[in-house]
């Protein structure tokens, strides 16, 4: 089949349309977070948006691998552009998260492997899985944050400042840190995985 024919051709394009797109609306919820004094929580959504721009980085590859340079690839998707409080925007990056892993790449491994792009197929599923966790965590943290529980656990765990490594294990961690005198949105989170 001709590469540039293909449903996958424009799949991928518009993947790396989508991935870039989440990369940055996650970038917009970290610095909402910074602005609240939450820095743990702004440094996991930072992260999560480092995957998202590397998800874009290997659609952008795989297109260019299959076809080459383009000058232009017309794409017609629609997009979001929800915002809200920081809780908000959280479940929206975890219903996000869920259309993607859920169907949207599901159904673009599908058309790829119907297509005889096995190695695109892959892809998707690789980085469906990866959303999958995403979600996990979006949902973890929209709980959190909406019920002000980022920083308090049934059981004791390990709490450690993020900016001097102090180290405490307790329910809840301190307000201020007792070494460095950081404030209580530099702990580390706990975050779950699941799904691996
Ligand atoms: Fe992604
Ligand atoms: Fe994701």
């Amino acid at each position: 089949m001709d590469f540039s024919k293909s449903q996958t051709y424009f799949n991928l394009a518009r993947s790396f349309a989508g991935e870039c797109q989440a990369g940055m609306r996650y970038q917009l919820v970290a610095r909402e977070a910074t602005k609240a004094g939450l820095q743990s929580l702004a440094d996991t959504l930072r992260t999560i948006a480092k995957n998202e721009t590397n998800h874009a980085r290997v659609f952008f590859e795989a297109l260019v691998a299959h076809a080459g340079s383009r000058e232009n690839i017309p794409v017609e998707a629609g997009y979001p552009f929800h915002t809200g409080t920081i809780a908000e925007s959280l479940l929206f990056a975890a219903e996000d998260e869920k259309s993607e892993h859920e169907n949207i790449y599901p159904a673009f491994a599908r058309t790829a492997r119907e297509e005889g792009f096995e190695d695109i197929a892959l892809k998707y599923e690789q980085v469906a899985k990866v959303e999958e966790n995403h979600e996990i965590i979006f949902r973890y943290l929209y709980d959190a944050v909406k019920n002000g529980t980022l920083y308090s656990c049934e059981h004791p765990v390990i709490w450690i400042c993020g900016e001097c490594g102090y180290m405490h294990t307790s329910k809840e961690p301190w307000k201020v840190c007792p070494l460095c005198g950081a404030k209580q949105g530099e702990v580390q989170l706990h975050l779950p995985y699941e799904g691996i």
